[in-house]
């Protein structure tokens, strides 16, 4: 058989050789294969976005319905990166970069800072839609990166990533090793449940309501609804002593959200954290998820400000 004719290999979550391979290779930053993507991943993306389209216009905010337009994504096929960047970066100077897996918090937070988004490019099964733990191409492209197209909001991931250079700055001058590290642990914590309990799940007041704009109830098609219609959540106004503190897990529905007035209002509150960080009030949140693995801590420890 003729190469030409030959099915791509397909880039599904978990089931991808190049993306096995980059990891392997210890690649973390990668190109996005764009010819690999086969008929099943195209028609994954399709559906996804197909059903999601009435519910997006439902229950998003309206900063992420205007990005999803800004974007021009094609709901027939996984976006190009490059494509999506063409749109994005003249409005906020984000673009989405291509990872390999797992970025490890301080690369991860220092990406925001310089306005780059790791970008997952594998895609969930065709056949398993609903729920998988690791982020795929839909949940990133889809689900965070319209966000990225409002000024307001991109100021807001680079004001997080500010506050992981203000916290690896921070534990440098801890002298006793165990304090440093039982501190960068806690700091780390604290930060991830913050962006967690925003950036990831959550919700804000508008004129017509209750609005999402976390990305993962974003690119969820049943939570998405819970979150704004099921008397099982609880929706409270955004308070940073409680997100820090209050522990999460990521396989079912979040009984418990928090609510901003705006995005304006979200980087305040990031600057209030950061201002938290710098008096030690971080540095022993309440323990419980998320594990916080060696990785996220050495990525802390190894920069140099
Ligand atoms: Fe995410």
């Amino acid at each position: 058989m003729p190469a030409a004719m030959l099915e791509p290999p397909g880039l599904t979550t978990t089931e991808a050789h190049f993306i096995e391979q980059a990891q392997h290779d210890g690649r973390l930053f990668i190109h996005q294969p764009y010819e690999q993507y086969s008929a099943s991943n195209h028609a994954a993306w399709q559906k996804l976005y197909k059903r999601m389209e009435p519910r997006w216009q439902r229950y998003a905010n309206e900063a992420f319905l205007r990005g999803h337009e800004a974007l021009c994504l094609d709901e027939k096929a996984v976006p190009r990166l490059a494509d999506v960047n063409r749109f994005l970066s003249p409005l906020t100077g984000f673009q989405a970069k291509a990872v390999s897996g797992y970025v490890p918090a301080f690369v991860f937070f220092d990406c925001l800072r310089n306005r780059q988004f790791p970008t997952t490019v594998t895609i969930r099964r065709e056949d398993k839609l609903d729920y998988l733990p690791e982020p795929d191409i839909f949940h990133d492209i889809a689900g965070h990166v319209p966000m990225h197209t409002d000024r307001a909001f991109a100021d807001v991931l680079v004001r997080f990533g500010e506050c992981a250079h203000t916290a690896a700055d921070l534990v440098r001058g801890i002298g006793d090793e165990q304090q440093r590290m039982d501190a960068l642990t806690s700091i780390i914590r604290a930060m991830a449940r913050f962006f967690w309990f925003t950036v990831e799940f959550g919700l804000m007041r508008s004129a017509h309501g209750i609005r999402v704009y976390g990305s993962g109830l974003l690119s969820s098609f049943g939570e998405i609804q819970h979150s704004i219609e099921s008397p099982d959540v609880q929706r409270y106004p955004l308070q940073l002593e409680w997100a820090v503190n209050q522990s999460f897990e990521i396989d079912h529905y979040q009984p418990l959200l928090f609510i901003v007035d705006s995005f304006d209002h979200l980087y305040e509150l990031v600057g209030r954290l950061e201002q938290w960080l710098k008096r030690g009030r971080l540095n022993n949140v309440a323990p419980g998820e998320p594990a916080v693995n060696a990785k996220d801590l050495s990525s802390f420890l190894r920069t140099n400000g």
